[in-house]
């Protein structure tokens, strides 16, 4: 399963950038919502969104994707390949841990349990929960569940809309890497997927923003 999905985001590295506006703007939001300093590490680091609204922190970029990994390194300098659910690092390596549209990818609980683990003194998070992509059957977390195992500090819900419509909704998800989720009705005809592209209009993205002390 690890396998398949650092394949599926290593296929989309070329084309993620161009396409994910949702994602880009969810990554300016958090910066803006958690302000870290010093020594940061950028968890599910893609191509480094996050990273680029960083300034004057020291950066480190984690990522299951061997491509995503080299395409951050290029940007940002380091990089690390591994998975989120058991981080190389000690407890307290880093001041911040921010980590933007990945840990839905991930099962949470370790995920996000490891983050606090090595953050000295914040981790900051933003993740698609239940309610985002009505036609999906991707299982986002539900947020009550986050919230009543983390107990945020502070936390804020906001829909990002996906400004696609149509066709160009359907490649949003194959040019950012999203759209081969196991558990997704599959499309089996091309006539099947030109009536659903027809049919879906102001998707969104319902984003959990966290702050964890
Ligand atoms: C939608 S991209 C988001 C990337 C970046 N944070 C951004 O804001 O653009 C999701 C990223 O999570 C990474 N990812 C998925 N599962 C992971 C895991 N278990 N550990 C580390 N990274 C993971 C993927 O390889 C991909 O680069």
């Amino acid at each position: 399963m690890k396998n398949t999905l650092s394949l599926q985001f290593s296929r989309a590295v070329e084309t993620y950038e161009e396409w994910a506006l949702p994602q880009r703007k969810s990554a300016r939001l958090l910066v803006e919502f958690i302000n870290p300093r010093g020594k940061v590490l950028d968890l599910g680091c893609g191509t480094g969104f996050v990273s680029e609204y960083l300034e004057n922190c020291e950066v480190l970029g984690l990522d299951i994707s061997p491509k995503m990994v080299e395409v951050y390194k290029e940007r940002h300098g380091i990089a690390v390949l591994g998975n989120a659910e058991n981080l190389p690092f000690k407890d307290k390596s880093f001041d911040y841990v921010v980590s933007n549209f990945s840990l839905h990818w991930t099962d949470w609980k370790k995920s996000i349990s490891e983050a606090i683990r090595v953050a000295k003194v914040c981790v900051g998070i933003a993740v698609p929960v239940k309610g985002s992509v009505s036609f999906s059957s991707f299982p986002f977390p539900d947020e009550k569940d986050i919230l009543n195992t983390f107990f945020p500090k502070e936390y804020k819900i906001l829909n990002i809309e996906i400004p696609f419509e149509g066709l160009d909704l359907i490649k949003f998800f194959h040019y950012t890497g999203t759209a081969n989720y196991k558990g997704k009705n599959k499309l089996k005809t091309r006539g099947e997927l030109l009536k659903l592209a027809k049919s879906i209009k102001g998707e969104y993205f319902r984003m959990l923003f966290l702050k964890i002390h």
